[in-house]
């Protein structure tokens, strides 16, 4: 069998997370490692990783260690898997963690293009406004934008000769022009913060940004020799799935989509034709009980909506039992979901407001 390729700017979709997790050679996610986990990382829906036992370390021995992630500032809403991303920095930021967060407008033009000023518009105006919204503490942030850090754009040239067009191929099933030089910055950004300082560093992602992990892992040790970086750790969570039981949400099917922010009303509509358990009539639920692990609604509340584990189990426990039917607790999700929504939008309104004062680098 041909090895999988992850595409990072593609639309194929990993179909099983365990698969993943032995092919790429991850690391299972190992909740017992870190510190007051967060309650993604113990449900298991932060579900990977790479070298985890170095920043678990560092946390333990309050060593110094960075964590970062990027935002793609192209879409005018940012989803459910963007919180997972922020809530996982927002614990490592907790945990000691010099915080970054970089403006991907050279990636966005290079890949899709969208022009610097176009980017930076959004990024200021929206993206990072809903990166403090979903909990980034602002105060402890570096933030840049690619083009506005050159020295992540040296990064990225003095790298490229450390890697064939071959070897480019392998990681990504193409080599696009865009792609490399996207591919070469994101190198510079993972390894920037290591400039002032060697240390350890994560970088929770999507999944899919995996490769460009591995890329950066593999040059860094290449090039150990002459300069001693580490290799970056990361960390990965799984996708919110679609309302109709596809494995991603995704803008392409908008009625089993849920972003942020979204009209309350509309949501409501949506979460009433999701995918449950349930079974074919009352009587037979009642009888037989439901399936919450094939539930959608449930799988909102397990990733979004019921942070408390002794609510969650209550559902679990009231569905299995033929207790709770699928009506009222889509009535319930929608009320949970609502007030989720219109909390978003005042934060949003309120982080507007700081962005003047935040701390970016080159500007
Ligand atoms: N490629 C990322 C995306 O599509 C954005 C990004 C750029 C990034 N540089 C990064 C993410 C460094 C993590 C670390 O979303």
């Amino acid at each position: 069998m041909p090895p999988a390729i992850i595409d990072p700017w593609g639309s194929t979709l990993p179909e099983d997370y365990t698969q993943i997790v032995a092919e790429f050679g991850l690391e299972q996610f190992d909740p017992a490692l870190f510190p007051d986990a967060t309650t993604a990382m113990r449900r298991g829906i932060v579900f990977a990783g790479r070298d985890l036992k170095i920043i678990a370390d560092c946390i333990a021995n309050k060593k110094p260690f960075y964590a970062l992630t990027g935002i793609m500032p192209t879409a005018d809403r940012v989803h459910f898997g963007n919180k997972l991303v922020v809530e996982s920095l927002r614990y490592f930021q907790d945990h000691g963690a010099k915080t970054y967060i970089l403006v991907a407008d050279l990636e966005a033009m290079a890949t899709r293009g969208v022009t610097l000023e176009e980017a930076q518009h959004r990024a200021l105006d929206f993206h990072i406004p809903a990166y403090i919204a979903l909990g980034l503490d602002p105060k402890n942030t570096t933030f840049y934008f690619q083009s506005e850090n050159h020295e992540v754009s040296r990064l990225g040239y003095e790298f490229a000769k450390r890697i064939t067009y071959n070897e480019f191929k392998a990681i990504y099933g193409s080599a696009d022009p865009g792609r490399i030089m996207a591919a070469m910055t994101q190198v510079g950004d993972i390894l920037f913060p290591q400039l002032e300082e060697r240390m350890p560093g994560i970088i929770p992602v999507g999944i899919d940004q995996d490769p460009h992990i591995r890329l950066t892992r593999d040059i860094a040790r290449r090039t150990a020799s002459k300069y001693k970086f580490w290799a970056p750790s990361s960390l990965y969570n799984k996708y919110t799935p679609a309302l109709d039981g596809g494995l991603k949400m995704s803008k392409s099917k908008p009625e089993t989509c849920i972003e942020l922010p979204d009209d309350p009303d509309k949501t409501c509509k949506r979460l009433k034709s999701a995918l449950t358990g349930g079974r074919d009539t009352v009587e037979i639920q009642r009888k037989l009980g439901g399936e919450p692990e094939k539930c959608m609604i449930f799988e909102l509340y397990k990733q979004h909506l019921l942070p408390d584990d002794k609510d969650l189990s209550k559902v679990y426990k009231d569905c299995r039992a033929g207790v709770l039917m699928c009506g009222p607790d889509k009535a319930r999700s929608c009320e949970l979901m609502s007030a989720y929504m219109k909390n978003f939008a005042k934060e949003l309104e309120a982080a507007r407001k700081k962005v003047d004062k935040l701390h970016f680098i080159g500007r």
